[in-house]
């Protein structure tokens, strides 16, 4: 491997000045070979770092101490940047670990708290609760329980959203982890037809997925669409176990259920507490909390609220309506991620595309933050 980095190195070097000289010119044979001698004992530090990182074991300390925030050693930026790639590319096959910790899980608390006050608009409640309860749940010495949160809210709210900022802070390779399964109902269980079969997938998933990781993220979007043979497979999985030893004690679970149920009461309530002279900042949970929870519970217009999974929800998490600023947030956002310049008349220009309601007042826009990023390249 040593030869290989030597190349990977060469071939990553920005061009010098001597790339304008002819081959065979005495100076520039020489600068190469300054620069050659220069890239050997570069590599070969490069290569003490890269070996401390992926397997820090034989790490010697004051180097492993170095190696842990790999920020201010003497390689030049690009070195350093090719490390940085080189190590993500090895670590995506086999799991870097350090003193026997599980790298795949990341628990970046400080990425989630500024994650959720900054891209995410409008929302709250939803950061403060969401940020704190799953912060308890995953400090918690011991889980006798998985988490399981409920979001609600019309769409384009935020769920999805917030789903993703937690499958990317709580785990290195976000969504795509082995220890998050995301399911969609329309998606995955489309007949009803098949729901045996789905069961005995859904429930071999679940399995396999804890095995392999001792904290584990499941989402289900358009959770009110789910099945009641699924709704009744999943209860278990949320139940407080009887102490099953240490293993159980270990095991962390966070479910979480996406649904549009309760966006109209959502609305309604805010909607009321506004004309009331509220501000929206000062809505709290407990304005909304038990409206909302009674709503689903006596829903019938779907499995959800009446299904065993309904009572083990610790919390159900309300997503407000979004307003026309929260919107022109969202496309900025947009632009800004595709770097794309704006105008404050783009934002405008976007912000009046979306539909606003409801009859009284046309406050809220009716599919939030919905597609405003695909609305961006117009
Ligand atoms: C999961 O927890 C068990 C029990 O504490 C522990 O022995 C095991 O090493 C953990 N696995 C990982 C991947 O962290
Ligand atoms: C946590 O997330 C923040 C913001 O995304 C990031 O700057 C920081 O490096 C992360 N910390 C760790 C330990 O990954």
């Amino acid at each position: 491997l040593g030869p290989l980095l030597l190349l990977l190195l060469l071939l990553l070097a920005p061009p010098g000045r001597e790339a304008d000289e002819a081959p065979g010119d005495w100076p520039g044979a020489r600068r190469l070979r300054e620069q050659l001698r220069t890239a050997e004992a570069l590599s070969r530090r490069y290569w003490a770092r890269f070996s401390c990182v992926v397997w820090p074991q034989d790490c010697e300390d004051e180097d492993a101490e170095a190696a842990a925030p790999p920020r201010d050693w003497s390689l030049p930026p690009w070195a350093r940047r090719s490390l940085d790639i080189l190590t993500t590319w090895y670590c995506h096959f086999h799991d870097c670990c350090k003193d026997g910790r599980d790298c795949r899980i990341s628990n970046n608390f400080t990425g989630l708290e500024s994650d959720l006050r900054v891209r995410l608009h409008g929302q709250h409640l939803v950061s403060e609760l969401v940020l704190r309860v799953v912060r308890d749940y995953l400090e918690m010495p011991k889980a006798d329980k998985a988490l399981a949160l409920s979001f609600h809210g019309g769409s384009g709210t935020g769920k999805n959203f917030v789903a993703q900022l937690l499958a990317e802070n709580l785990y290195r390779d976000g969504l795509k982890s082995d220890c998050v399964q995301m399911f969609v109902t329309v998606f995955h269980f489309p007949n009803p037809k098949y729901v045996d079969m789905y069961k005995e997938w859904l429930l071999s998933l679940i399995r396999e997925t804890q095995q392999s990781c001792n904290q584990t993220l499941f989402i289900f979007d358009e959770a009110e669409k789910l099945h009641p043979g699924l709704l009744e497979l999943l209860g278990p999985h949320l139940e407080r176990k009887a102490s099953e030893g240490h293993r159980a004690e270990t095991q962390r679970a966070i479910f979480l259920f996406l649904s549009n149920l309760g966006g109209n009461v959502i609305t309604e309530v805010v909607l009321g507490l506004l004309k009331d002279g509220w501000s929206r900042e000062e809505i709290t949970m407990e304005h909304l909390g038990p409206r909302l929870q009674a709503e689903i519970m006596k829903s019938t217009d779907s499995g959800f609220g009446r299904s065993h999974v309904v009572k083990e929800i610790d919390f159900f998490i309300p997503f407000l309506p979004l307003e026309y600023h929260h919107v022109r947030l969202c496309a900025r956002d947009a632009f800004l991620s595709q770097d794309l310049l704006y105008t404050e008349e783009d934002l405008d220009e976007l912000a009046n595309m979306m539909t606003y309601g409801p009859e009284q007042g046309h406050l809220f826009s009716s599919q939030g933050c919905k597609s405003v990023s695909q609305r961006t390249a117009l």
